[in-house]
């Protein structure tokens, strides 16, 4: 059985081969149901977040991609990915914590179906319920997303008859309904780069790869681009921080640096690798780092 997974077995959900064909056929199933396909992508890590296989699955189903988690990702390049995703389609950054560009959603739908219920008006058929889905890999805020459209909006419009039996629809606007299960698709496998990137935010289990090794890792990316946010959140003065550039193995003296700033030792002078890890990803998630965006278009 253990070699039949996929390269990646943390994520949140098990992602076996046969596993990943039936999430396939599910969302092509529910593809036929919908006009409108909402793609949701973790703002910080737009590429890693992505399902490798989205634009096939959906074909030429109308889009809309949503750099979610906005809020915890660097402002300057959100605006850099929502230009770069803009070109494939209609891009928003939302915060489905807050509901923060919620409202907007909607408003893109009826301007990217607006050709399609004019033809549909035009042959009598007025008032057409523009159906919606939303899809991601674990962990983008899917249900979040669900959740705050669903409190904004009335609720839950109940099963329709003679679609399919136990569907959910929210009405999210005028004549557009969603529907209350996202699909959920499988990550990327493809790299180490896009494994940590998962483990960084998250998506990943902490047992798979090794705590201290993420933390190591994402210190690495973080002393590269965001070498002012290690300085202010961990009290490091230039001077220290230079000291620790020049050693040979900076990221690791850098990690025994924040260790001793933040009393992480055991037994006198030895740094407690797993409780810096802890620390160093626990301040990445909660944006006690500040904002932060781990890929660049
Ligand atoms: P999923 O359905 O796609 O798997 O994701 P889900 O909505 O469960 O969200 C995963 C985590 O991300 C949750 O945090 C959720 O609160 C958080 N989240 C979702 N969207 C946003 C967003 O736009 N901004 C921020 N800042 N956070 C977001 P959690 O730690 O698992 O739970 P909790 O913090 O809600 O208790």
């Amino acid at each position: 059985m253990e070699d039949k997974k996929e390269k990646l077995p943390g994520t949140r959900i098990q992602w076996y081969p046969g596993h990943m064909a039936k999430t396939r056929k599910q969302i092509e199933q529910d593809l036929k149901l919908v006009d409108v396909v909402i793609e949701l992508l973790d703002a910080r890590i737009p590429k890693s977040s992505r399902n490798p296989e989205i634009n096939k699955l959906i074909n030429n189903k109308k889009k809309i991609i949503l750099l979610n988690k906005a809020d915890m990702a660097d402002n300057e390049t959100n605006k850099k990915w929502v230009e770069f995703f803009s070109k494939e389609a209609p891009t928003i950054l939302t915060d489905s914590k807050t509901g923060r560009n919620i409202d907007k959603v909607s408003k893109k739908i009826e301007e990217i179906m607006a050709d399609e219920i004019s033809r549909q008006a035009a042959r009598g058929r007025i008032n057409k319920t523009i159906r919606v889905m939303i899809v991601g890999i674990p962990n983008v805020g899917k249900s979040s997303f669900i959740n705050r459209i669903a409190k904004k909006n009335s609720l839950e419009v109940g099963n329709k008859p003679g679609v399919t039996k136990a569907k959910q629809w929210i009405r999210i606007g005028k004549n557009q309904e969603l529907l209350d299960t996202p699909g959920v698709l499988w990550p990327k496998f493809e790299s180490n780069e896009v494994a940590l990137n998962l483990a960084f935010t998250g998506t990943i289990k902490d047992d798979i790869i090794e705590r201290v090794e993420i933390a190591y890792e994402l210190l690495k990316v973080l002393m590269r681009d965001y070498r002012k946010n290690i300085l202010e959140r961990y009290k490091i003065s230039e001077e220290e921080m230079l000291e620790v550039e020049n050693l040979s193995n900076s990221v690791y003296e850098l990690m025994k640096l924040i260790g001793q700033k933040r009393g992480a030792i055991v037994s006198g002078k030895i740094i407690d690798d797993e409780k810096v890890a802890r620390i160093i990803i626990e301040d990445f998630r909660s944006t006690k780092l500040g904002n932060i965006t781990l890929e660049k278009p």
